[in-house]
């Protein structure tokens, strides 16, 4: 589905997704690993329909790419780039809770 470019670099991080160990190009925001290396490619549910959402803007305006980033909820996977041991989940929405804001 995506394509990463070829002048990304050749250095990697490991980072922890979703539980699991998953090797990214280093540099590369949290929401760019989750849409070209994850094989589900989205970050959280929709709190309203429970629909799988997905990084759409990338740029910091659409915050559909809300994820768990080191223990620390509702974060713009888009604007933090991969550092190794980092741990990252889906955005996970109790009931009543809207997205934090
Ligand atoms: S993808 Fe839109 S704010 Fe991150």
């Amino acid at each position: 589905m995506y394509k990463q470019h070829a002048h990304i670099s050749s250095r990697h991080v490991c980072i922890e997704y979703e539980g699991e160990p998953m090797t990214v190009p280093a540099g590369i925001s949290v929401a760019a690993a989750v849409l070209g290396h994850a094989a589900d490619h989205h970050c959280r549910s929709s709190v309203i329909s429970g629909e799988n959402r997905a990084p759409y803007c990338l740029i910091g305006v659409c915050h559909e790419c809300l994820m768990e980033i080191d223990g620390k909820p509702y974060q713009q996977a888009c604007l933090i780039t991969v550092q190794e041991g980092m741990t990252v989940r889906k955005q996970q929405f109790k009931g009543g809770e809207t997205n934090g804001q």
